[in-house]
């Protein structure tokens, strides 16, 4: 265990910030280490816009089904796939990249390269101080959120990172036991140690429920995502995502 470990294993999402935006440092820093990632073939195929505008955040707060703490943060960030860039450099270059760039394997790549972003932006900020929620509740919206950001062609706003001072913080969520995560060699295929581990997981998750809610919710995590799936959500989204000229090929 070091520094980075201990901070990426003390991870739990904040709905809860003070007041106080974040400083022109914090942004930037922010960024420069979203900008650090990985990314497939240097291809940078993301765009990462942040929102300041009250009015503006107050309806990504509305799109995402009312989380306050859209509006209320330090800065909210929105990520996207982006591969207009790509389509201008195309021109530039005088070369046709447009079959390319409308193939489901670059919407994959710029789906990939903005989470990784992502990602290197929220242990950024939790390294700073801050806490950090994902918001993909602006999926709701899409169609909205494009007008309201200006999204051209060829950008699809993946998900929000609401960042600021907590001012509240929940407990850490226990994850699946490592066992039925990592795999060696090949992918473990006995459902019996499947199940057994789900189910012990489910133990962990409902004494969690229990104790946070002091006895008024014992969800199973097999309960709960089961049911979340059952439900057919955002079902728009391949015909948005193709209308925005992505995954079309
Ligand atoms: C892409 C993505 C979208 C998410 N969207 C939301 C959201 O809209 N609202 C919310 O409160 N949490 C959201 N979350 C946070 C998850 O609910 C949270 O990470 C998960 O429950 C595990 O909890 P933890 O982050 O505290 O460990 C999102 C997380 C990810 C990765």
């Amino acid at each position: 265990m070091n520094e980075v470990t201990n901070l990426l294993m003390n991870h739990r999402s904040i709905r809860h910030f003070e007041d106080k935006p974040l400083s022109r440092e914090q942004i930037e820093t922010i960024v420069l280490s979203a900008q650090a990632a990985s990314t497939s073939s240097f291809v940078q195929a993301y765009s990462i816009i942040g929102v300041t505008d009250k009015e503006k955040k107050a309806k990504l707060a509305e799109f995402a089904g009312n989380q306050s703490y859209v509006a209320e943060n330090g800065h909210f960030f929105v990520f996207c796939a982006d591969l207009h860039r790509h389509d201008i450099m195309g021109q530039m270059e005088n070369k046709d990249v447009i079959p390319a760039i409308e193939s489901t394997e670059k919407f994959m790549v710029s789906v990939i390269d903005a989470a990784l972003a992502a990602q290197n932006a929220a242990v950024a900020a939790e390294s700073l101080g801050l806490g950090i929620c994902y918001i993909g509740g602006i999926r709701n919206d899409l169609e909205g959120v494009s007008e309201l950001l200006k999204t051209p062609d060829r950008v699809i706003p993946l998900f929000g990172l609401a960042i600021g001072y907590p001012s509240k913080k929940n407990d850490q969520k226990p994850r699946l036991p490592l066992q039925h995560i990592y795999h060696e060699n090949e992918y473990k295929q006995d459902e019996a140690v499947y199940r057994e581990e789900l189910e012990m997981y489910n133990k962990i998750i409902s004494e969690y429920y229990d104790e946070r809610t002091g006895g008024k919710r014992k969800d199973t995590w097999t309960g709960q995502i089961a049911g979340m799936l059952e439900k057919q959500t955002r079902m728009y989204m391949k015909d948005y995502v193709q209308k925005k000229k992505m995954d079309l090929r």
